[in-house]
C-alpha cells in the first residue's frame, strides 16, 4: 500500500511537470485556468476578467460553428435525407443529458455482416471543434456520391462505419476542453501504467458511453479528430517509466503505416517541421495516461490514431470548406484502409462446417485478434510489402499457420481448423460444466474443499474484503483530489 501511494505522488507531481506539451493543448487558456483556480484578489481578478474576454472571443469564433442543437438537427436530418444507407442511435447521454448520436453508414445499416467496421469521432475536447464539422460533411459526401465516386462506393459497400461527432457536447457549449464536471475525458479510460485510473465508478458518462459502444460491437480500427497541432499521432500514448520517449507498440509498423496514410493523403501534413513526415508516437510527443487510444487497442482490438487535424483549434467558420478539403482523402483513404490492407479471412471448423471465434497470431507480434462470433471472420490490419505468419488457433483445435506475402491491397485467407482428438476421460472439468449444467461440475469443486479448509478461506476473504474497502475508500478520495488537479494541469497541457 505504501509503495502505491509513493508512486502514485511521484506520479502526480511528475505529471504537473508536463511543460513542454505546447502543441496537444491551449497554452493560453490553461494558464489562465490554473491561476483563477481558487486564488482570489487583484490578479485573479485580472485573470478572471482575461478568462472572460477568452469566453467572448471564443464565442466570436465559434460562429458560423454548429451548435449542438445544429448537430442533433443535421444528424437527423442525414438519417433521412440518406436512409438507404445509414441509421443513427445513441451510445448513451452527456453529463447534461446530450445525446451521443453516432451515424452508421454502411449499404446494410445495422445488419451485422462479415465485413470490418471503422469508427470515427471528434470534439472529445470541447474546444476541439473542427473535427465534427469535417464528419457530418465526410457523411454528407458519402451520401451525395455513393454510386457516383469509386471509393464512397467502395466504403459504404465494404465497410461499416460508424461516426460520433461529438463526444464531449457540453464541453463545446461551455467552450472548454473538458466535460461538464471539467474532467479531461482523454485522460478518463483505464490505463495499462497508471492502474490507479482503473476505477469505474470515477468514470465520466461520456467515457462510460463509449466503452459500452466499444463492448457491443467490434471496431477493427478507429481515428479520434482533435486540434491544436496538425499530426497523426499512435499508440503508445503512455511509456512505462512516464519518460518521454519512443514507446513501441507491438503494431508500431501497422501504426506507422495508417498514420502515414493519414498524413500522406492530407494536403500539407506530411510537410511538418516538427514530426518527420507529420506522423508522432505519442510518448515521443509527450505521454499521457488515461487516454482512449491506447485503450482501444490493448482491450479492444481497436487500432486507433489520434488525428490532429490543425495548429488553430478555431479556426474562423469560413475556412471550414477548405479544411475539408485538406482532410477529405486521408479521411477517406483511413477508413478504406480496414478493408483495403491486412489479411481478412474467416476462420471454420472443419467438423461442422460453421464459424469458429478463433483468434489470428502474427509471428513477432505480441498481439492477437479475435474473429467475430456470428461469422467468424477476422480483419488483421498489417503494413504491406512484407511476409507474415499467420496463425489460427482456438482452445480445442490443431492451430494452423499460414505464410503469405502482403503486397500493397488486402489479401483474403481462410482457414479451417481441425478439432483436436480429445478422447473423453481427458476432459476438463470446464469444459464438463459448459457441457452439461446439471452442476455435478461445481459439485465436485466443493468437495475438493475440506471443511477446514473451507472455513480458513472463508476467514481470509472476509480480513481481505474488510482491508480492501478501507484502502479503496482513501484511494478514492486521494483519486478524486488528483484527478480535479488533472483535469486542470490537462486543461492546460492540450
Ligand atoms: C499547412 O497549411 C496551413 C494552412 O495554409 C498552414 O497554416 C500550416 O502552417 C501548414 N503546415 C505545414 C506543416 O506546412
Ligand atoms: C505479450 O504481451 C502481454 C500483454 O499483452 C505481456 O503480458 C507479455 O509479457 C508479452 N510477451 C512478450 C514475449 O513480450
Ligand atoms: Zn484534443
Amino acid at each position: 500500500m505504501a509503495n502505491f501511494t509513493i508512486v502514485s505522488m511521484v506520479l502526480f507531481f511528475l505529471s504537473l511537470g508536463f511543460k513542454d506539451v505546447s502543441a496537444r493543448g491551449d497554452e493560453q487558456s490553461l494558464t489562465i485556468r490554473g491561476f483563477a483556480d481558487g486564488e482570489t484578489g487583484f490578479w485573479s481578478r485580472n485573470l478572471l476578467l482575461s478568462e472572460d474576454n477568452r469566453f467572448r472571443e471564443l464565442e466570436e469564433l465559434a460562429r458560423g460553428y454548429m451548435t449542438n442543437a445544429e448537430l442533433e438537427k443535421s444528424v437527423k436530418e442525414y438519417a433521412q435525407k440518406c436512409r438507404n444507407i445509414s441509421r443513427i442511435y445513441s451510445i448513451g447521454t452527456s453529463v447534461k443529458g446530450f445525446p451521443l448520436w453516432v451515424i452508421e453508414i454502411s449499404d446494410k445499416p445495422g445488419e451485422e455482416e462479415a465485413e470490418p467496421a471503422f469508427k470515427l469521432l471528434a470534439n472529445m475536447h470541447g474546444d476541439e471543434p473542427v473535427g465534427r464539422e469535417l464528419l457530418l460533411l465526410l457523411a454528407n459526401w458519402l451520401c451525395e456520391n455513393y454510386l457516383k465516386d469509386h471509393l464512397a462506393t467502395y466504403i459504404v459497400r465494404n465497410i461499416h462505419l460508424h461516426i460520433l461527432p461529438t463526444m464531449n457536447p457540453d464541453g463545446f457549449s461551455l467552450r472548454r476542453r473538458g466535460n461538464a464536471n471539467n474532467v479531461d475525458l482523454n485522460r478518463d479510460f483505464p490505463d495499462q501504467f497508471f492502474t490507479e485510473n482503473n476505477d469505474d465508478n470515477l468514470r465520466q458518462p461520456e467515457t462510460k458511453a463509449i466503452m459500452k459502444w466499444m463492448m457491443e460491437r467490434k471496431f477493427i480500427a478507429s481515428a479520434s479528430l482533435h486540434g491544436g497541432a496538425l499530426v497523426a499521432n499512435y499508440p503508445w500514448d503512455g511509456s512505462e517509466d512516464t519518460r518521454k520517449q519512443y514507446y513501441a507498440s507491438p503494431d508500431d509498423k501497422t501504426f506507422r503505416y495508417l498514420a502515414s496514410l493519414y498524413s500522406q493523403s492530407h494536403r500539407n501534413m506530411s510537410l511538418s517541421k516538427e514530426f518527420q513526415g507529420g506522423i508522432t508516437n505519442g510518448a515521443s510527443w509527450y505521454p499521457i495516461y488515461g487516454g482512449m487510444q491506447d485503450w482501444n487497442y490493448i482491450h479492444r482490438g481497436c487500432f486507433e490514431l489520434t488525428l490532429e487535424v490543425g495548429d488553430n483549434k478555431w479556426p474562423k467558420a469560413e475556412e471550414l470548406p477548405a479544411l475539408w478539403k485538406d482532410n477529405k482523402m486521408s479521411l477517406l483513404n483511413l477508413v478504406a484502409s480496414v478493408a483495403k490492407s491486412g489479411v481478412h479471412g474467416r476462420i471454420l471448423s472443419s467438423k461442422t462446417g460453421l464459424p469458429l471465434p478463433a483468434s489470428i497470431k502474427i509471428k513477432d507480434i505480441n498481439y492477437t485478434v479475435k474473429a467475430g462470433q456470428r461469422f467468424g471472420d477476422y480483419h488483421r490490419l498489417l503494413a504491406p510489402s512484407q511476409s507474415y505468419d499467420v496463425t489460427a488457433f482456438m482452445p480445442g483445435y490443431e492451430s494452423k499457420t499460414t505464410r503469405i506475402l502482403l503486397e500493397n491491397g488486402a489479401m483474403n485467407l481462410d482457414f479451417v481448423l481441425i478439432p483436436e482428438e480429445e478422447p473423453k476421460d481427458h476432459m476438463d472439468l470446464c469444459n464438463g460444466c459448459q457441457c452439461n449444467c446439471d452442476n455435478k461440475g461445481k459439485l465436485e469443486v466443493m468437495e475438493v474443499f475440506n471443511r477446514n479448509h473451507f472455513q480458513i478461506t472463508l476467514a481470509l476473504i472476509a480480513i481481505s474484503g474488510v482491508l480492501c474497502l478501507i484502502f479503496m475508500g482513501r484511494l478514492r478520495l486521494k483519486l478524486q483530489k488528483r484527478r480535479q488537479l488533472v483535469g486542470h494541469k490537462r486543461t492546460i497541457v492540450a
